[in-house]
């Protein structure tokens, strides 16, 4: 909370056309809606993923970004702040346009997302820079104590979206959750079968629908020890 405070004061001070964006984040159609389709064509997506993005550029466009996520992308652990560092740049642009669009809630997030503080191509810089930062291997994780539970059922149900080892699928936007602190996975995996991660996928949430809270628990903790193999 407190950083958050201090990240929104020193935003304010450097970005002061963020002191303008006082605007509420709009309310899109999400899963709760009839007729909600996963990833609709979004014009402004297209533009991000056509072009060509530069991972230096990037770097000093995600300045915006570092006050919450941390200057090298891990986030923080915890249930608030998400790692970044890895992700694909297909996640990472979709996310920010559904937050946007307010097919996504992100209150704290939605005044740092806007054209008024970064263009679709900076997110597109961003996008290609966070691609480059390696992910923690010090992300929170579980308590441990139903790891094998954990397996039983990311094998099963996640696996052939999410990869064996967590690696996701930037083609088809299914993020990497190796390496990802274990509160977010969490906190993620039960709103998305609560239906309060109103941009989640239908086929993801059907798999969800079954799951106790000590399932979602045990497959968060499986996810969150998950790892790629280390770069050269
Ligand atoms: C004021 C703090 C704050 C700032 C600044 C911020 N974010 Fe975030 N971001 C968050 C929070 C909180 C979430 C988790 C949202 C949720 O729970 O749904 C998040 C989520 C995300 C996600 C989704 C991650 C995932 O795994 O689904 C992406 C991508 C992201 N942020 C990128 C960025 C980028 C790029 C910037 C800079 C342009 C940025 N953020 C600036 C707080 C912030
Ligand atoms: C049909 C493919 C599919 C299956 C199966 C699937 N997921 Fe997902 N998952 C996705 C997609 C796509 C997203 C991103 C949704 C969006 O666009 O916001 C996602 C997002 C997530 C996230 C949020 C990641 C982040 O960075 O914010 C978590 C956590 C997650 N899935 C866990 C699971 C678990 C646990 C299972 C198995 C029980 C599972 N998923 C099964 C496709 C799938």
């Amino acid at each position: 909370m407190t950083r958050t405070l201090i990240s929104l004061a020193l935003a304010c001070l450097f970005f002061p056309g963020i002191a303008g964006a006082t605007e509420k984040q709009p309310r899109a159609k999400g899963i709760e809606s009839p007729g909600y389709a996963w990833n609709t064509p979004d014009p402004d997506l297209n533009r991000a993923l056509a072009y060509k993005a530069s991972a230096r550029r990037g770097k000093v466009a995600y300045k915006i970004c570092r006050g919450c996520h941390l200057p090298d992308g891990t986030g923080q652990a915890g249930e608030v702040y998400p790692q970044l560092a890895g992700q694909h740049p297909s996640v990472v642009l979709k996310q920010m346009m559904d937050i946007r669009a307010g097919r996504r809630d992100n209150p704290k997030m939605f005044p740092f997302s806007g054209e008024w503080i970064v263009s679709v191509e900076e997110l597109a810089d961003i996008a290609a820079y966070l691609k480059t930062l390696p992910p923690p291997a010090g992300n929170g994780k579980g308590d441990g104590t139903a790891l094998e539970r954990g397996k039983a059922l990311y094998d099963k149900d996640c696996a052939g979206c999410h990869g064996r080892n967590g690696e996701g699928d930037n083609k088809r936007f299914h993020p990497l959750v190796a390496h990802q602190h274990y509160d977010y996975l969490l906190r993620e995996t039960r709103e998305s079968r609560d239906q309060g991660r109103r941009n989640a996928s239908p086929e993801m949430v059907k798999v969800l629908r079954g799951y106790s809270d000590a399932d979602v628990a045990a497959v968060s903790d499986y996810m969150s020890r998950l790892t790629l193999p280390a770069r050269p």
